[in-house]
């Protein structure tokens, strides 16, 4: 089965055609990503009027070289994927909205594809690891800790009060003057910083639940900060390790209350995956290696390509979903909002899942 992925959420334009074999395994067949980030980066982050737009522009030049690479026509396409939430709504309607008239003209499945379930299932594609598994999360907008039970089954163990990872390595990249996206290059200054320097806290620590809190370490990096401004490259420097070194010690945390959570209602994991462009970050894959060897299981992070924003993903959540039956009618809406859990798997579906774990 073969499903062109439409992926138009945020500020990555991306679209891809993926394979999905009877017995379960994928195949990327083209994953073409334009990534609009320098025209945001003047403004320190997305800008969502702008993102729209850019999406309009080129998302008709992409889904053709998409198809191109593939080296494979519309008439042997089973489905069209696009996301259709949650993100920035304008994006998320020109991807949808493109996918359905793709549908309509070459008389194709619809499959509405929700973002979050893409990220989710992209361990299977990659490592075809089977359900049931604990998902991490951690992107610019979402940071979560769920159980991935079956194709459209998923229940959210844990999720940020305030401030997605992303977002607080964004924020800081931003306080400190670093460029944006703030991720990779306050990872880049912690480097060669001292990690011990600051006090910062370490929010949520030791609760029984899975939640996330960032906004008070935010404000505690900024007090620091102010305290000794100006800075010095020094200072930048230990700021962002001592930062760093929060958030790795807080998703050590949160995580090993997650999987507590997990075993206890679930039994043991298949594995422990990871999502998100934070999972880019290296002292953030090392805490994630040893949370999965202490709890007797293993890490599979996909490649960093894969990782973050991608039409490949949506590609083959819609044909993991294609493939239990599950499509959608042409009326579908987009949605800014979608929660993981307010998936609605078909009950067929869930049964069938179990089938072909
Ligand atoms: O998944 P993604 O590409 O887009 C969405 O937000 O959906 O994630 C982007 C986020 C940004 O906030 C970026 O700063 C963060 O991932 N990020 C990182 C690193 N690389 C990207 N955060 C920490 N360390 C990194 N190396
Ligand atoms: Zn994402």
């Amino acid at each position: 089965m073969i499903v062109l992925g439409i992926e138009t959420t945020c500020d990555e334009t991306a679209a891809a055609v993926v394979e999905r074999f009877e017995d379960g395994r994928g195949k990327i067949l083209s994953n073409v990503v334009l990534s609009q980030v320098s025209e945001h980066a003047a403004f320190g982050g997305v800008v969502p009027e702008i993102a729209a737009r850019a999406h309009v522009e080129v998302l008709d030049i992409i889904i053709a070289r998409a198809m191109e690479q593939a080296g494979v026509g519309y008439d042997r396409i089973d489905g069209v994927a696009a996301a259709a939430g949650p993100g920035l709504i304008g994006g998320v309607i020109v991807g949808l909205t493109t996918a359905k008239a793709i549908a309509l003209v070459r008389n194709k499945p619809l499959v509405a594809v929700n973002h979050l379930e893409a990220h989710a299932l992209t361990a299977r594609l990659t490592d075809a690891t089977p359900f049931p598994y604990c998902l991490f999360l951690a992107s610019g907008g979402h940071t979560q800790i769920v159980a991935v039970r079956g194709v459209g089954d998923y229940v959210r163990l844990g999720t940020t009060q305030d401030d997605a990872i992303g977002e607080a390595f964004d924020k800081t990249a931003k306080l400190l003057g670093l460029g944006y996206p703030g991720g990779p290059q306050v990872e880049k200054e912690a480097e060669r910083g001292n990690p011990g320097r600051f006090a910062l806290p370490r929010p949520m620590r030791h609760r029984k639940e899975a939640d996330f809190s960032l906004s008070g370490l935010k404000t505690a990096l900024r007090l620091e900060a102010e305290k000794i401004a100006p800075l010095s490259d020094q200072d930048v420097a230990d700021l962002c390790a001592s930062f760093q070194q929060a958030i790795v010690d807080v998703v050590f945390d949160r995580l090993r209350a997650g999987l507590r959570l997990f075993r206890a209602r679930f039994g043991a994991p298949n594995a422990l995956v990871a999502a998100g462009g934070v999972a880019a970050n290296q002292a953030i894959r090392k805490v994630l290696n040893r949370l999965a060897f202490e709890v007797g299981t293993t890490l599979v992070a996909p490649p960093l390509e894969l990782c973050t924003d991608n039409g490949a993903m949506i590609a083959w959540a819609g044909a993991e979903r294609l493939a239990l039956g599950l499509t959608d009618t042409l009326d579908v809406a987009p949605r800014a909002r979608w929660p993981l859990d307010e998936i609605a798997a078909a009950e067929g579906a869930l049964r069938r899942t179990a089938a072909y774990k």
